[in-house]
């Protein structure tokens, strides 16, 4: 498959070509409790909305904690997965494409993190997730985005390959990232005793300053950018941020 060409590139692509293994190699990606905590310190005990919720790595713990918790995943394989870990039923899924519908709601907190924003990498889909979302917040509720601070530096290369091999496995991950667009496009080899198994990804990166214009656009206003979950103040430095909008109508 060409990587500059992954033909039927969707929204499910990413979910579906990971979902066997994002439970083995993502599970610790993030800050886990962090992100409970500070979910739940928004929530006021009311609906929370994880966008691409995947396999329920965060949305089951916040769930667990009795918290009303719904997802919504365009990945019909990552949701296959969260209903087999969730066997209380805690979380309310729905299949669907986050750029085009959300339930009804309304939710106290909204919540898309681990970068999962930018898998919105069709034209509009970022600017028509965030008009979605600034019609489903309670009037005074929260919509929190976790991501990495793209660089500006014009001195990244532009195609990258990075490699990992455990006992038995490589996986290679080809990146080209094309600098006018924003768009990164990947292709994760992995090779194993069995063969050789693609997966397929893209992501559309934004600056801390570009979300806050679009927010803006739909609505949603600024109101706390932080470094990680536990509100270690946002610098200049910084390479990820955690963002909390507000209806600007509150
Ligand atoms: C990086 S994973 C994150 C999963 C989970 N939030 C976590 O932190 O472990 C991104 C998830 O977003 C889903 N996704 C990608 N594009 C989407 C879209 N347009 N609408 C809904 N879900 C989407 C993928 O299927 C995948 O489950």
């Amino acid at each position: 498959m060409a990587l500059s060409n992954t033909p039927n590139y969707q929204s499910s692509t990413y979910g579906d070509g990971f979902a066997d293994i994002y439970d083995d190699w993502y599970q610790d990606v993030t800050d886990i409790d962090g992100t409970v905590e500070f979910i739940m310190s928004l929530a006021q005990g009311k609906k929370i909305l994880e966008l691409g919720v995947g396999t329920g790595r965060l949305a089951l713990p916040i769930a667990s904690t009795g918290a009303p918790v719904s997802g919504v995943d365009s990945s019909f394989a990552m949701l296959d997965r969260l209903a087999r870990r969730d066997r209380s039923r805690l979380i309310k899924t729905h299949l669907a494409d986050m750029a085009h519908w959300l339930p009804t709601g309304p939710f106290q907190v909204i919540f898309c993190a681990y970068n999962t924003f930018f898998n919105l990498v069709g034209s509009n889909a970022q600017e028509s997730c965030l008009k979605l979302v600034g019609q489903r917040l309670e009037p005074n509720g929260r919509f929190i985005l976790e991501a990495f601070v793209p660089s500006n530096s014009p001195d990244l290369p532009t195609r990258g390959i990075e490699c990992r091999h455990t006992a038995n496995t490589t996986v290679m991950n080809i990146t080209i990232r094309e600098q006018t667009s924003r768009l990164i496009r990947g292709q994760s080899v992995e090779i194993n005793e069995e063969g050789i198994t693609l997966r397929p990804w893209r992501i559309r990166v934004r600056t801390p300053s570009e979300l806050d214009n679009s927010a803006g656009r739909h609505g949603l206003r600024l109101l706390e950018r932080w470094e990680d979950w536990h509100r270690t103040p946002f610098t200049n430095n910084s390479d990820r941020h955690v963002s909390v909008y507000a209806p600007i109508r509150a």
